[in-house]
């Protein structure tokens, strides 16, 4: 079925967009990746690469993606078959792999979103509140290897993310998203002003802000530069999907700009919010993905009101996560619904019961399936690193050639001017050199050089 017999729903306000696209950018690559990326890899340095990346590579790719969803008013699939000039070429499967990549991070993802619903209930309980990093310890390391209380968390968030996308685009997505974003400020804003008033915060923002460059490797700077990839959900059609509820009179050049400034914001508020605390009480910053779920616990314990500041964490990283599992959730429904003639509600379904067993495979790693390894890796590490690293930057690739080589200059420039209503040939020039000549090189250098294939 195509999407002309299908009616589509799509973003109804400027802000509505906005704050749908924001929503997606903003998730626990903010709020857990980030801060356990940069407390490992460094601190400074690594942020300083991860900023180049967002703005040479991530800005044009994700301009590139909303201008050809908006196109083509259809799932990633369908958008590259009819935006591809010559008919029978397979672009499409840039989509299919987009799609096999959202399955893939959905399946982590779900786990950590997973540990950080069962979280807000912890703190609210009070069991998680100790200074003593043993109990924070043992309490992440039981919970992670309860094979039963990982898969009904990991259930339950994809029941509810599955019930929010049955209220449609409109409703469902932007209407919680425009609920979300302004909550998500307010209580990060919160937690910055406390960490600043403890008395090691200046330890913490050096950490944070004077680049070290003697730990910057290959390895380094391919995984800040799959962490742009991940930030802006870029590389696997979550933009493209996004891109096709636009309005048609929206600014994408200036909206994309709007929410990178903004998911850069979230990012070096939550490092700011996180590491003043963590040097204010001597733990270590590069306690790597259990940072926030050891050491948070820990350093809150120890601050007056402290209780109610761990509750506002975990809230605020549930809030984050909740828009960006709507935007990869809304990958696969969308493609099943408009590719197969789902109904919705099917497509949705269809998409958690995927997921509960796919993600399972993520939920037990740390019990039932700890010794099952695939080149030396867990399942969890292994689609973390396999999307992140491989895929999205593939997917970025592609993305760039087809809009530089095969979309063409004119098109290109007729999406992002609005068919000519708006004025911005400058941008539009600078953005589509980048697209033909520079982002696919680099992405391609980097992943090469990054997986020793150099
Ligand atoms: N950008 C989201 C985050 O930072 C994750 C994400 C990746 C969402 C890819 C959609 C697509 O948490």
């Amino acid at each position: 079925m195509t999407n002309n017999t299908i009616k589509r729903g799509g973003f109804s306000s400027s802000f509505g967009v906005l704050a749908a696209t924001l929503g997606s950018a903003v998730g626990l690559g903010n709020i857990w990746k980030f801060p356990y990326l940069t407390g490992a890899n460094g601190g400074a340095g690594f942020l300083l690469i991860y900023l180049l990346a967002t703005l040479v590579i991530g800005l044009p790719v994700m301009i590139a993606e909303i201008a050809m969803g908006r196109a083509a008013k259809a799932n990633p699939i369908t958008a590259l078959q009819q935006l591809c000039p010559k008919k029978g070429m397979p672009w499409w499967l840039v989509g299919a792999a987009g799609m096999a990549a959202a399955f893939l991070i959905l399946s982590f993802y779900s786990e950590v979103v997973a540990w950080v619903f069962a979280y807000v209930f912890k703190a609210i309980g009070g069991s998680i509140l100790s200074s003593d990093r043993h109990v924070t310890e043992g309490a992440f390391a039981t919970l992670i290897a309860d094979p039963m209380q990982s898969l009904l968390w990991q259930w339950g968030v994809l029941a509810f993310i599955g019930g929010i996308l049955l209220m449609g685009v409109t409703k469902g997505i932007e209407g919680i998203a425009k609920k979300l974003m302004p909550i998500l400020f307010l209580l990060l804003l919160l937690l910055c002003a406390v960490s600043l008033s403890l008395n090691k915060a200046s330890d913490g923002l050096a950490f944070l802000f004077r680049p070290d460059f003697s730990k910057i490797t290959a390895g380094v700077i391919l995984t800040a530069m799959g962490l742009a990839f991940f930030k802006l959900s870029l590389g696997m059609g979550t933009m493209m999907t996004y891109g096709s509820y636009f309005r048609d009179d929206q600014n994408i050049p200036q909206t994309t700009l709007r929410v990178m400034a903004a998911d850069l914001c979230v990012s070096m508020l939550a490092g700011i919010a996180i590491f003043p605390a963590v040097f204010t009480f001597g733990f270590q910053p590069a306690a790597g993905p259990a940072l926030v779920f050891i050491t948070i616990p820990a350093v809150f314990s120890q601050i007056p009101g402290g209780q109610l500041l761990m509750i506002a964490f975990f809230v605020l990283a549930s809030v984050a996560a909740t828009g960006a599992m709507l935007s990869l959730m809304e990958v696969p429904v969308v493609i099943l619904h408009e590719r197969l003639g789902l109904s919705r509600v099917k497509a949705t379904l269809t998409t958690i019961a995927f997921l509960m067993l796919l993600g399972s495979s993520c939920a037990l790693t740390n019990s039932v399936l700890a010794d099952f390894k695939l080149f030396g890796m867990n399942m969890f590490d292994l689609f973390d690193f396999v999307s992140s690293n491989v895929l999205l930057p593939l997917g970025g690739i592609l993305l760039a050639v087809f809009v530089g080589w095969v979309w063409g200059a004119d098109k290109f420039n007729q999406a992002l001017s609005n068919q000519g209503k708006l004025s911005n040939q400058a941008t539009t020039r600078v953005v589509f050199f980048l697209l033909r000549y520079v982002s696919p090189v680099l992405i391609l250098l980097v992943m090469l050089k990054g997986l020793n294939l150099l």
